[in-house]
């Protein structure tokens, strides 16, 4: 299957299918996610913090997307893999266009960008040139530092109103599913109800979207410094790593004793 028939398949699971999604970051993952049949992996710019270790995700650069994207991509067959643009990586349509098709060259299937009414030239001009774009509404990790932090989003009726205006220009503009990130819940299922295509919740509560997505080391306890309070947490992948590596330690400082 062709990106684009992936993305149209995702869009048609709306009222259907939950679509599940999940990020990843690397061959290994994206091939063990792939295996276990989840529809779409984003490569998402969370990899500045979980696995680049950067405060935010203000610090990614296009080369990491492209690092970590054509890796993702190697260890995919089934599942649509999203790049995510990095911020600054996308300020008008034509830088938009180039760098997503840089992403596509990486090996991605598609693209995401943040934002609504603001990116509505540049998501039309990615996908005049075939390359299907997921958008991402609410909270925004791109400008956290001009917003002073992560902020619920939705909490009146006004800004619940804005975000389905950007959600409708967005689908408009040919989108073909969009992140809904930190909304209050009863607002996201309006946000929801509003659109055609599928709306994707992260910290949105349960049952409020078409489709989930968490990030790949929430699920699997890999990165136990900081868990988002609306994760569900499956694995102790860190503290296995860490009793494997004490035992690896021990079995090696044994060695000639
Ligand atoms: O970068 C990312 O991982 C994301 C998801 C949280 C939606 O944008």
């Amino acid at each position: 299957m062709t990106g684009l028939e992936k993305a149209e398949k995702i869009r048609n699971q709306k009222g259907s299918k939950p679509v599940s999604c999940l990020t990843g970051y690397d061959y290994a993952t994206g091939r063990l996610l792939d295996e276990a049949g989840v529809d779409l992996i984003l490569v998402g710019d969370s990899l500045g913090m979980v696995v680049l270790g950067f405060p935010d995700t203000t610090h990614v650069t296009m080369e990491h997307m492209l690092h970590h994207t054509a890796a993702v991509a190697r260890g995919v067959e089934k599942a649509l893999v999203v790049g995510d643009l990095p911020i600054n990586s996308y300020d008008t349509p034509s830088e938009a266009l180039r760098n997503a098709h840089k992403l596509i060259k990486a090996g991605a299937d598609a693209v995401k960008l943040e934002g609504g009414l603001k990116q509505i030239k540049k998501v039309k001009a990615i996908v005049e040139a075939g390359i299907p774009v997921f958008g991402h509404m609410g909270m925004l990790p791109q400008r956290v530092l001009e917003e002073g932090g992560y902020k619920k989003k939705g909490k009146s009726d006004r800004q619940t109103e804005d975000i389905i205006e950007g959600c409708l220009a967005l689908q408009a503009a040919g989108c073909f599913a969009v992140v809904l990130e930190s909304v209050v819940g009863k607002s996201a299922a309006k946000i929801t109800k509003a659109l055609a295509i599928p709306t994707i919740g992260i910290g949105c509560g349960e049952g409020n979207c078409d489709g989930e997505i968490a990030v790949i080391t929430d699920v699997v306890g890999a990165y136990p410094w900081f868990v988002p309070p609306f994760a569900t947490v499956r694995a102790d992948v860190a503290g296995e790593t860490k009793k494997a590596a004490k035992e690896y330690v021990d079995a090696v400082k044994r060695i000639g004793s």
